[in-house]
């Protein structure tokens, strides 16, 4: 029975994983959830399988160097796919510190752990493997034309995305320097349920629902390239089972939009849903733009899909669909996520407005 440490489990794509291996391998495998629990990660997101006699959750930090090393003691991990991250990047340009000692300082903390525990006097032990969720932010910006591949040069422009860059610095320099067994993932803009809403997508909805104004940032013709969740969580279970040490796989599905267009797409779905004709482009408030606000991302997933024969099964339409249905359905669970933290953050940002 293999053993995954899920870090960041609680989270928008660590819990859709979570629930995702349970769906696939059921009782064939054990899943610990490592997660500190901070604004970002909900147990709400994982109710469906709380009560599974091969699920365990454990509430810490992974800087706390006592707490990982405690689990790869007692435990005999097989996997560590590591989603702990603070991920948004507004965020980060208020406030860089968290974003360098989780990112960065907790993943050298996890890499220590692992190489502890699997490379011994006798070598290292089979079947391991070590997975660090990355970004396609770490590539920077594209003009117009042209595509992120893994050669890509990384050129993060924002403290969030330095500090996903630095940290898979050091998950390369641990495949070099000590042979321990890594894989890098680098995906696109995933969407999808229990997102927290301070991304766009779920803001927007949350926002419209509430009749609230629609933040665009600058002239919103900035690209995104958009990932339902559930095949990002395909994507690396791939990567973990198939791909060789060492490797780093960009992960896209070729759905360029524009943030603009999103915000439409959005509105015109949420109105046909509820018939409420109150829900219209009227909401939509272009307000000043993200400092360093990176222009477009492109994914090119050649690679994934050569080698390891992964698509996309999930359509834009389809997607967003389930998407914006999922939070009509969830209002409880929007009001819970954003009752306390949140409006804090918000009041911060826009001077004590929330958008
Ligand atoms: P999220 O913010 O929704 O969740 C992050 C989770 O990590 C939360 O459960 C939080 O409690 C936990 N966490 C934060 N700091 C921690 C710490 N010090 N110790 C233990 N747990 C901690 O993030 P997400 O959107 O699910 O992203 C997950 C990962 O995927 C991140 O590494 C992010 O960089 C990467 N990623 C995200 C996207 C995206 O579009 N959301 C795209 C590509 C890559
Ligand atoms: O590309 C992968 C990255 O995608 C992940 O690594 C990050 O963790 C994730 O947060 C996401 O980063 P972005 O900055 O692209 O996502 P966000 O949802 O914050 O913003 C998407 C776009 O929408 C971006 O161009 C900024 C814009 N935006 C965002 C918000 C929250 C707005 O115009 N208005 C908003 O209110």
């Amino acid at each position: 029975m293999d053993t995954y440490l899920v870090t960041g489990g609680a989270g928008f794509i660590g819990s859709d994983f979570i629930r995702y291996l349970f769906e696939r391998y059921g009782d064939d495998i054990k899943v610990i959830n490592f997660d500190k629990l901070t604004y970002a990660g909900n147990l709400e997101n994982l109710k469906s399988v709380e009560t599974r006699e091969n699920y365990r959750f454990i509430k810490a930090d992974i800087c706390d160097r006592e707490a990982v090393y405690g689990v790869f003691e007692s435990e005999d991990i097989d996997f560590v796919v590591n989603f702990a991250a603070e991920s948004h990047v507004d965020r980060s340009i208020m406030d860089p510190e968290a974003f360098v000692r989780t990112n960065i300082l907790g993943t050298q903390v996890l890499l220590d752990a692992a190489r502890n525990c699997w490379i011994t006097k006798a070598g290292t032990k089979e079947g391991r493997r070590f997975i660090q969720v990355s970004t396609d932010e770490v590539y920077g910006t594209l003009g117009s034309e042209g595509f992120f591949t893994e050669e890509t040069p990384p050129d993060p422009r924002s403290p969030y995305s330095a500090s996903k860059a630095s940290a898979d610095m050091l998950v390369k320099a641990y495949y070099h320097t000590y042979g321990l067994p890594v894989n890098i993932t680098r995906c696109s803009n995933n969407y999808g349920p229990c997102q927290f809403p301070e991304k766009l997508i779920p803001l927007m909805i949350n926002n419209a629902l509430c009749h609230r104004g629609l933040p665009v940032y600058g002239d919103g013709r900035q690209v995104r390239d958009w990932l339902y969740v559930r095949d990002h969580s395909r994507a690396i279970d791939l990567v973990a089972c198939k791909a060789k040490p060492g490797e780093t796989y960009n992960i896209g599905g070729h759905n360029e939009k524009k943030n603009i267009e999103m915000v439409r797409t959005i509105i015109k779905t949420l109105r046909t849903m509820t018939k409420d004709d109150t829900i219209s482009e009227e909401l939509i408030k272009h307000v000043t733009d993200r400092p360093g606000h990176d222009r477009r991302y492109a994914i090119d997933p050649g690679k994934i899909t050569g080698e390891l024969g992964w698509l996309p099964e999930t359509s834009f339409e389809e997607g967003i669909e389930v998407t914006v249905s999922w939070y009509m359905d969830n209002r409880n669970w929007l009001e819970n996520v954003t009752s306390g933290e949140y409006r804090d953050y918000y009041r911060r940002m826009y001077g004590g407005q929330t958008p």
